[in-house]
């Protein structure tokens, strides 16, 4: 099979070398300098039903069940909201409180509210080798698939995930909580891209009428959850900074702070719990 071919047909080339990749079993390297690689008519059977399925807008991603994040692979599904570049603002926002408190290389304790795939949690269990987690969700198919993300990670000593609905069956104090919850208004969900709205879970999109309704359950019970000094970590919309801001206030956090995404809109909120 000619990767120029299937890059012709996919309009992207490296989509096409993803793809064959995965039906073949091959590395990066091993595709350097080939541009012809010989399949099995299995191989090729299955290629012609990813490329269709590329073809019908299914992501590149949830066909060959991975995601990168933060520069390590997320196994996926059609169960977890593939993981998103903008959610690396959370990390970085997560990791530069924890160096600016001197706890790097303590014991601390994080704790992430609807956890999806486990790449939030996860990210930070790697980048924060004394840390440990607990992982939440409402979606059993997601927490399976945290679990695993856990194994491929060498993380499950240190990650632990629970079904819950948001706080409902989570015990003990963190010095950090984070959340990516859904954030996008109910009427909304239609007008979206059809490689989101047909192919994320509805269960991770949908915020409600507002969008804030998420927020709205979590913030005002954080405060049992987080410790004296602790931060909590929320992305959000890129036109709701200023609600959401106002409803951490209500709360009585300290130190609130807005980050942005790369194209300079704010995209993630902290707060520090006095
Ligand atoms: C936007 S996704 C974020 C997934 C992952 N944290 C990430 O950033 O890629 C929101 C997650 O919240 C979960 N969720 C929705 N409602 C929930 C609830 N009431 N309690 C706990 N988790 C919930 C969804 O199943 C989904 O996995």
């Amino acid at each position: 099979m000619k990767l120029n071919d299937i890059s012709k047909q996919l309009s992207s080339s490296l989509e096409a070398r993803m793809l064959l990749k995965h039906v073949a079993g091959l590395s990066d390297a091993d595709l350097i300098g080939s541009n012809e690689i010989d399949l099995s008519p299995q191989q090729q059977s299955r290629l012609d039903g990813f490329i269709e399925e590329r073809l019908q807008g299914r992501p590149i991603s949830k066909i060959i069940g991975m995601k990168e994040f933060y520069g390590r692979d997320f196994i996926v599904s059609d169960d977890v909201l593939d993981p998103r570049p903008d959610s690396e603002i959370l990390i970085e926002a997560v990791l530069k409180h924890v160096s600016s408190s001197n706890k790097l290389g303590s014991d601390i304790a994080i704790l992430d509210l609807g956890t999806g795939s486990g790449c939030l949690i996860l990210t930070l269990l790697v980048e924060l080798p004394n840390a440990d987690g607990v992982g939440t969700d409402i979606s059993d198919k997601a927490m399976a698939i945290a679990n695993k993300n856990a194994e491929k990670h060498g993380l499950t000593g240190r990650a632990q995930f629970i079904k819950s609905d948001w706080f409902e069956n989570v015990t003990g104090q963190f010095d950090v909580i984070l959340s990516n919850p859904p954030y996008i208004e109910t009427d909304v969900i239609p007008l979206l891209d059809k490689s989101v709205r047909a192919f994320d879970p509805i269960l991770a999109l949908d915020g409600g009428a507002d969008g804030l309704l998420p927020y709205k359950m979590i913030l005002p019970q954080v405060k049992w959850s987080l410790k004296p000094g602790g931060m909590i970590a929320m992305e959000h919309g890129h036109d709701q900074c200023g609600r959401i801001k106002r409803l951490i206030e209500k709360e009585g956090f300290d130190q609130i702070r807005a980050h942005q995404d790369l194209g300079g809109k704010d995209r993630v909120l902290t707060a520090i719990h006095t």
